[in-house]
């Protein structure tokens, strides 16, 4: 018997890699949160498996689902929006799972700012542009951010920034940035990147608040920030230059004097 933490990645259920499909469609007890997984993900699981919920599950009661396993002998899979690693809420259960001497794996799966990359075509990381990504989100109650990771502190960077469970407080967010990133720098909004519903917003941040319905973007939305949304701006790596050699490739033009 193992449990198995699945990242189920950002909705669409041919999102999820073949390795978390391969051990949906056999294990026996499946849990998974229906606020953030979508149903349609359960088309890989066998017939007839246990499908639990956790919604409305406390951590004791999610134990005793896999204690329950343990004694049934069943393999389950857990499955987790995005991947399991990142505000996953994994770290309690994994804890409980070694107290109670249960074998488990971690099986990665595509993250939501990934999937919001991917709708908006762009990339990420640009040459001089910026080289970093910082995840976060503002505070919850359940998930407070410390203080020295304070929004205001990460924007300093002006690096490409990817925010988290923050669709609740964008007028804050907004203005925690406009300290550090020009009120011209690019923004995005991307929600429920990959689910039927998915829909996006690209504007500047000084203007987004007057462009949107910031009410409409509450749940499940990924805030993105900085210069490398823009696709104006012409930011060429020399990898695949035809005058850059390197390990694996000669160059076949000569380099500029
Ligand atoms: C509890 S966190 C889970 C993150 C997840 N483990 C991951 O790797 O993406 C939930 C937050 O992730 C983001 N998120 C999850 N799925 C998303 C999607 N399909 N589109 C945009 N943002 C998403 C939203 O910011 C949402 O509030």
């Amino acid at each position: 018997m193992k449990v198995y933490f699945i990242g189920a990645g950002p909705g669409a259920a041919d999102l999820i890699t073949i390795r978390g499909a391969e051990i949906l469609s056999r294990a026996r007890l499946v849990m998974y949160a229906g606020s953030l997984v979508s149903e349609a993900m359960l088309s890989h699981c066998r017939a007839n498996p246990l499908i639990v919920n956790t919604a409305k599950l406390n951590l004791d009661e999610q134990v005793e689902f896999y204690l329950q396993a343990k004694e049934r002998d069943w393999d389950v899979a857990r499955l987790h929006s995005g991947d399991p690693s990142i505000y996953g809420a994994t770290a309690e259960q994994m804890r409980g799972l070694r107290e109670l001497e249960i074998e488990y794996e971690v099986v990665p799966g595509v993250p939501s700012f990934v999937a919001s990359a991917a709708v908006l075509q762009t990339e990420l990381t640009k040459p001089n542009i910026s080289q970093t990504i910082i995840l976060t989100r503002t505070s919850g109650r359940a998930s407070p951010v410390p203080a020295k990771e304070n929004l205001r502190s990460l924007a300093a960077h002006q690096a490409t920034l990817c925010i988290f469970l923050s669709g609740a407080n964008l007028p804050e967010v907004i203005e925690e940035l406009s300290f550090h990133y020009p009120k011209d720098t690019p923004v995005a909004l991307v929600q429920r990147a990959s689910w039927p519903e998915e829909r996006s917003h690209r504007g500047r941040l000084g203007e987004l608040l007057s462009q949107i319905e910031p009410r409409s973007w509450l749940l499940t939305t990924m805030l993105l920030v900085g210069r490398t949304l823009d696709e104006n701006i012409v930011s060429e790596s020399r990898l695949y230059a035809a005058d850059y050699t390197h390990r694996f490739r000669r160059a076949t033009k000569n380099e500029p004097e």
